[in-house]
């Protein structure tokens, strides 16, 4: 069964208590958080305090993903703010090694994010050091997008990667996930679905991620 992981930044902010009673009730695994910086993506979304408040309303895991440059000067900060997960960005990360050891050395599972341009051999030299791999499939930036459709042949590629090197990194797929394309893109070899529209833009969440779920 699918990790489901429900993005935030389509939840209601000014009802974000509720949100998270919905998803603590759901069969929601994660809460996947999604901060941007207006530099590496051309949105701004939300920091360290909203995220301090969402760990205290949940007790599932907090997915939290970095669209930010310079990731490494807030790593300490995301781990202050209780991020189980964190996933940087392959293309914002000169020392991406680097930044993976210094967020396994903090505590927490390390995640590396790949935007729809990036090839999956990219990560072959990183792939043994973390837990996460969290493929866009969309641009990064906005939710409600289209799923790219090329996406499914990377999820295939990377799994074999994976596969090959005995190793048990998560595949999570982000952007444009909804109930008509989720089974195709398990059957790809994804983990983790993460979907914001798709679960908050439906008139009953709860249900949609059940659906999600049994996929
Ligand atoms: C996009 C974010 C996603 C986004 C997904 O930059 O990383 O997590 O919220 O939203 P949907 O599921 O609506 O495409
Ligand atoms: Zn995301």
């Amino acid at each position: 069964m699918p990790i489901i992981a429900p993005s935030l930044l389509s939840a209601n902010f000014l009802h974000l208590q509720d949100e998270c009673t919905m998803l603590n009730e759901s069969e929601a695994d994660w809460f996947h958080l999604d901060v941007m910086d207006g530099r590496f993506v051309p949105n701004i979304s939300f920091g360290m305090p909203i995220i301090q408040q969402i760990r205290k309303a949940t007790t599932k895991i907090c997915d939290v993903h970095l669209m930010i440059v310079e990731p490494e000067k807030y790593a300490e900060a995301f781990k202050a703010t209780g991020a189980d997960i964190l996933t940087v960005h392959l293309e914002a990360c000169t020392h991406l090694h680097r930044n993976i050891q210094q967020i396994k050395s903090l505590g927490m599972q390390a995640g590396v994010a790949i935007n729809p341009h990036t090839r999956v051999e990219l990560l072959q030299d990183v792939l043994q050091n973390i837990d996460l791999v969290c493929m866009m499939s969309v641009n990064p930036g906005f939710g409600g997008q289209q799923f790219i459709p090329q996406t499914i042949q990377k999820i295939i590629a990377l799994r074999k990667m994976i596969a090959e090197k005995n190793l048990h990194v998560k595949i999570e797929i982000d952007g444009g996930v909804t109930l008509e394309n989720a089974r195709e893109i398990i059957e790809a070899g994804a983990d983790v679905l993460v979907a914001g529209n798709t679960i908050f833009g439906s008139s009953n969440p709860k249900e949609t991620i059940a659906k999600l779920k049994s996929l």
